[in-house]
């Protein structure tokens, strides 16, 4: 029976990767990602829950005056031990959203 059951939904799943509509959900989960919740993921070990922590010689977050286009090429690029974090925030709309999640924190 338990086996009959696993055969079943490994066979919907392999339906369903190959499913366009499926793709689009996925694309939907990552963008719709709170500036909070990309936040608490990339930065907090460094940064801390209020932009303080300075852990690894990170800046204090509520003290920066940086502007939103500043604070995107720091994420871009990195700045010496602040590593670019482009790749791991993925796409334009996750970029903006910790961006103004950064600012926020003044
Ligand atoms: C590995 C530790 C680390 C992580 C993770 C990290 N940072 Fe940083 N961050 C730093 C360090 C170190 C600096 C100081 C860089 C310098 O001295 O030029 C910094 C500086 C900054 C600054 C510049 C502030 C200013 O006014 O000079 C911003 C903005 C910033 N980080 C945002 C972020 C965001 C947003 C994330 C998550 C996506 C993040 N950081 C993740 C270590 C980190």
């Amino acid at each position: 029976m338990k086996i009959a059951f696993f055969t079943l939904t490994f066979f919907l799943f392999g339906c369903q990767s190959n499913d366009s509509t499926n793709k689009k959900t996925e694309q939907l989960d990552k963008t719709s990602q709170t500036g909070e919740q990309l936040y608490t993921t990339h930065c907090i070990s460094c940064h801390g829950v209020d932009g303080k922590l300075g852990a690894s010689g990170a800046s204090d977050l509520s003290k920066s005056r940086l502007s939103a286009k500043q604070v995107s090429a720091i994420l871009s690029n990195g700045r010496n031990g602040m590593p670019a974090m482009k790749l791991l925030l993925d796409t334009d709309e996750n970029m903006d959203s910790v961006i103004n999640y950064v600012i926020q924190l003044r």
